[in-house]
């Protein structure tokens, strides 16, 4: 990226929220000046199966987080004195053990937002961009261990006008470089999942400064989601399953017929490919899966947005577009959430019914 980077933002971008405009030269010279030294050179997910790697099929021990039901014990944040007012009213009617530990919010509802005003849909993203920032502080200051934002879909990144498309990319960048240090301040930890490698370079420079800068956090971690699509990363985690095992015959030194023949071909497949091992080479086989989606602007869809993870997750949807979204309304969704009697397809605990001797009745069906 270039220390002219930031010039490429519209020169007329008007921030309703100073406190959000920093000054970025400082952060942008770090930049430039090498201190991208300690970037992983890629997400893990997009590294390729070693042949070696004959046991990737087996669950990493990351992906041991105990669902659904969690074992963390929560206690209040210590920097529930961080939020403002109206946030922490809501946050102390809130069950602190209750907590969601993920939470996916579709952010959607800029191009709305920017028409009622008759503002460019540009406008738009960049009001949504200030709101990504707020939330994400809320979050950390309540302690909420994973959020993932829905940034950029493969559609959009299709399917919009490439002036757009374009736009876009570039608020990402200034938002990184602008919010770096905010995120170490808060100690936020950046991740990205989606198809990465596939956006331009620059900004996939900037991404992995950025999530090299906030490597060593240990709060909130903010996973983007960028040129994501959730079929595809199903195709994703399916080819590298499939090359796992490729791998391990390799490995083996036999072919991938003898080596299943030997189990039985059937034994052979249902032990290799099973939920737990296509949810281990998913992008996001490191975290827990949400349990909290929240779609802003009204919209009752999921919009191809970790459609595996989300199985059992609650959703929250509400008419305020994202651009207005700040995060006493997080709150206010989690305050939802903990009315919710999460089951997992199971019975609420209060149902103890014995069925024993009961027999269903026949059904009388009329013409
Ligand atoms: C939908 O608005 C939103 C997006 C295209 C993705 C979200 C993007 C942002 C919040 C801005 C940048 C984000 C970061 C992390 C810097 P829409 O255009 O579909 O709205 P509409 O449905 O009202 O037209």
């Amino acid at each position: 990226m270039s220390a002219s980077s930031l010039k490429d933002a519209p020169a007329n971008w008007p921030s309703p929220h100073p406190q959000l405009r920093t000054t970025s030269r400082r952060r942008t010279q770090a930049f430039n000046s090498g201190q991208r030294s300690g970037a992983s050179p890629f997400p893990p997910f997009l590294i390729p199966v070693p042949r070696s790697l004959a046991s990737a099929i087996l669950i990493p021990a990351s992906r041991t987080v105990s669902q659904p039901h969690s074992s963390r014990v929560y206690q209040n944040s210590p920097r529930v004195h961080e939020l403002s007012p109206e946030e922490r009213t809501l946050y102390d009617t809130l069950d602190p053990s209750r907590i969601p530990q993920h939470v996916a919010i579709i952010m959607d509802g800029n191009g709305r937002w920017a028409g009622k005003r008759a503002l460019k849909r540009f406008l738009g993203h960049q009001q949504g961009a200030e709101s990504v920032q707020y939330v994400v502080e809320t979050a950390s200051r309540i302690d909420l261990p994973w959020i993932t934002l829905y940034a950029f879909s493969l559609e959009n990144n299709l399917r919009r006008p490439k002036s757009e498309v374009n736009f876009l990319m570039k608020l990402l960048k200034s938002y990184l470089v602008s919010n770096v240090e905010r995120m170490n301040d808060n100690n936020i930890r950046m991740a990205y999942i989606g198809r990465t490698h596939e956006l331009p370079s620059e900004v996939q420079d900037t991404m992995r400064w950025a999530e090299a800068q906030t490597a060593k956090n240990t709060g909130t971690t903010l996973t983007l989601a960028l040129n994501y699509g959730s079929r595809s990363e199903i195709v994703d985690a399916t080819r590298r399953l499939a090359h796992s095992i490729l791998a391990e015959a390799a490995h083996r030194g036999i072919s991938l017929e003898d080596m299943l023949a030997a189990e039985g071909v059937d034994d052979a497949l249902n032990t290799r490919l099973t939920e737990a091992t296509l949810a281990s080479n998913l992008y996001t086989a490191h975290m827990p899966d949400p349990d909290l989606v929240i779609r802003t602007s009204g919209e009752q869809r999921i919009s191809n947005f970790l459609l595996w993870q989300i199985a059992y997750a609650e959703i929250f949807v509400t008419e305020r577009l994202w651009p207005d979204f700040r995060g006493l309304h997080l709150l206010e969704a989690i305050a939802d959430y903990q009315q919710r009697e999460r089951r997992f397809g199971g019975l609420g605990e209060t149902s103890d019914e014995d069925l024993g001797s009961v027999l269903p009745t026949e059904p009388e069906l009329t013409r």
